[in-house]
């Protein structure tokens, strides 16, 4: 691995965004002011956008007509050409559990527009921008703000966001969540080496199937686990071993590992202690009160850890960091971003019934 590379995958590394308001009522606004006044007809320019102003099943979802935004002077304008459904877009459509209503509003969605994860290409920049220029291909996370299943959306020029080459598919790009989480969690938390022994449980979801490659990529010996019919995929993203959940518990063969990353918190840090080695931790994505309880005992007791990372609240310039980081990764071919699915943005209540159900990797809205 190049020096400079390694380096940066290891290295630890920092902004806040443009919230995009409700935009539909701004629009409706905008369509009463058009009633009175046929000038304001010609100047209000609109775009199709996933709006959901309850949680509720996929059905809460429905395709409007909205106002386009404008980017402020330290903005761009985003041409969205490809943004993902997951597992997340899923909690947080649901409002369940509870707890990440703290994050989206506690009784409705706070933000009308849904979606984090985006590939596009810029169409305009506000006056101060002087990182991107119109025309650039980036792809990005909008962190909290969301709004990314919508045609265009304006982010700060220093948000989580990196250029694009012309190498990397828009779908590759917007696919980004899986390894912007397993960055953290395997480089600043697991404090992966080379040598190392992981587990990936749930190898073959969008968190899983970055983390293979990514603890390949840095030297690991990397045993996965899912289900019979995602076996083969593991093990083409380079697992050494794959282990079949429906039929063998890891916890019980006698192997042990320096890290075990459990991406969809199907196990938990009392099950897998025996599993760990002495220094060894286990991660998991799910805040649950008991992996925080364990965090903190195993800071200060013992020789195994455990740790809950919010790795989708890091800072924004940590996350550019990645994606740049990411990119130059897919370019070389040591990363391959597991594509499921596509869907047209009409079709986005369809597309989180497919992601509820169980996807392989990331589903892709293509805009
Ligand atoms: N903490 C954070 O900041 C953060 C950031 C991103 C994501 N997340 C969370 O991380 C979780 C995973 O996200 P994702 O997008 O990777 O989900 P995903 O794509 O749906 O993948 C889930 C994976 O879990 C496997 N699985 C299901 N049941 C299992 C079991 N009993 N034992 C072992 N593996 C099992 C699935 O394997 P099969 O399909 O083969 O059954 C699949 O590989 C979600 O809960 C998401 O909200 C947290």
């Amino acid at each position: 691995m190049p020096h400079e590379l390694h380096q940066r995958l290891h290295q630890h590394v920092v902004t806040p965004f443009h919230t995009p308001g409700n935009l539909t009522s701004e629009f409706e606004n905008d369509v009463t002011k058009r009633d009175e006044n046929e000038a304001v007809m010609q100047v209000t320019e609109t775009m199709r956008a996933v709006q959901h102003t309850q949680y509720g099943a996929p059905e809460v979802l429905s395709v409007r007509e909205v106002k386009k935004p404008t980017p402020k002077d330290n903005e761009v304008l985003i041409r969205v050409r490809a943004t993902s459904v997951s597992s997340t877009d899923a909690v947080m459509r649901k409002g369940d559990p509870f707890i990440s209503r703290i994050v989206s509003g506690l009784t409705k969605p706070k933000r009308s527009t849904p979606g984090s994860e985006l590939a596009g290409e810029i169409e305009a920049v506000g006056k101060d921008v002087s990182r991107f220029e119109k025309g650039d291909q980036v792809f990005g996370s909008t962190g909290i703000p969301l709004g990314a299943h919508a045609e265009y959306l304006c982010m700060p020029e220093d948000g989580a966001m990196a250029k694009k080459t012309a190498a990397t598919t828009f779908e590759e790009a917007a696919a980004c969540e899986g390894a912007l989480t397993a960055f953290p969690f395997l480089r600043d938390h697991g404090h992966i080496q080379r040598g190392h022994k992981v587990l990936i449980n749930g190898a073959s979801g969008a968190v899983g199937t970055a983390a293979v490659q990514i603890a390949k990529y840095l030297g690991a010996e990397v045993t996965g686990v899912c289900s019979t019919e995602n076996m083969e995929l593991v093990r083409s993203l380079g697992a050494d071993r794959v282990i079949d959940y429906t039929k063998d518990d890891f916890t019980g063969d006698g192997r042990t590992y320096d890290i075990i990353f459990d991406t969809p918190g199907k196990s938990s840090y009392s099950r897998c202690k025996g599993s760990l080695k002495t220094g060894g931790t286990y991660l998991s994505t799910v805040p649950t009160l008991a992996v925080a309880l364990q965090m903190l005992w195993t800071s200060k007791i013992g020789n195994k850890r455990a740790a809950f990372v919010a790795s989708g609240l890091r800072p924004a310039d940590q996350k550019s960091q990645d994606l740049v980081l990411l990119g130059e990764l897919i370019d070389k071919g040591a990363i391959t971003p597991v594509i499921d699915k596509r869907y047209p943005l009409e079709q986005i209540a369809e597309a989180h019934r497919y992601v509820e159900a169980g996807k392989k990797g990331n589903v892709v809205i293509a805009l």
